[in-house]
């Protein structure tokens, strides 16, 4: 578990002439089905994209790296191979948004693992332009949440210990490597003395 968790990193450079399969695909949403969901309610509904025409589409809808300021995404040949769009579905919300998402983050953990179990790097993109939701006929009880944006690997991406409390941003080295700062069991652990 360590180390697939461990390796299961955010990855947004990819190949892009590497296909991805709508049978993936739905094998990877299966796993995300799969998440515990407050009030059992699984409000949440997945739409597969995998034609080059409409993953073009797509990618000028999505924000990148924000920390990566000189950075403007990831170019023609190294674009994701393929998207699942996260949608709340309006009727099926019973509590209030945020346990839904937090439904969201279980559910699309468990698909980026099993993602990278098949060797398949993802990035959430939760930096999209609205108006990529007027692509589609969306029906009113759909709500666009979250882009999962999904290839093959073209990057290397480390994790490493935070050197302070502040050292939250990612960064790329002279070699492109993606550094990825996380902070320490010691800074993340609080006891708290008893009333
Ligand atoms: C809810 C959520 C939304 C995110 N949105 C974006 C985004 O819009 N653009 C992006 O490039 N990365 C996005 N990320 C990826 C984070 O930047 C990434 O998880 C973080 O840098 C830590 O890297 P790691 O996933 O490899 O641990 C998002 C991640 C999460 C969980």
């Amino acid at each position: 578990m360590q180390e697939i968790i461990a390796k299961t990193r955010t990855f947004r450079r990819f190949i892009q002439k590497e296909a991805i399969s709508t049978a993936t695909l739905h094998e990877l949403i299966d796993l995300a089905l799969l998440g515990g969901s407050a009030r059992n309610g699984q409000p949440w509904q997945y739409m597969v994209v995998n034609k080059p025409e409409l993953c073009e589409k797509i990618f000028p809808f999505l924000g990148w790296a924000g920390y990566l300021t000189d950075w403007k995404g990831p170019v023609e040949g190294e674009r994701p191979s393929a998207y699942i769009l996260c949608l709340l579905n309006k009727n099926r919300q019973k509590g209030p948004e945020t346990e839904a998402q937090f439904d969201l983050g279980v559910a699309t953990q468990n698909l980026l693992l099993g993602a990278m179990e098949k060797r398949i790097g993802g990035c959430r993109i939760g930096a999209f332009n609205p108006k990529l939701a007027s692509l589609f006929k969306m029906p009113d009880h759909l709500q666009l949440s979250l882009v999962i944006a999904l290839g093959k690997p073209r990057e290397t991406v480390i994790i490493e210990e935070s050197r302070n409390e502040d050292d939250i941003r990612y960064w790329r080295d002279e070699h492109g490597v993606h550094h990825v700062p996380k902070r320490p069991l010691k800074s993340c652990l609080v006891s708290l003395e008893m009333c």
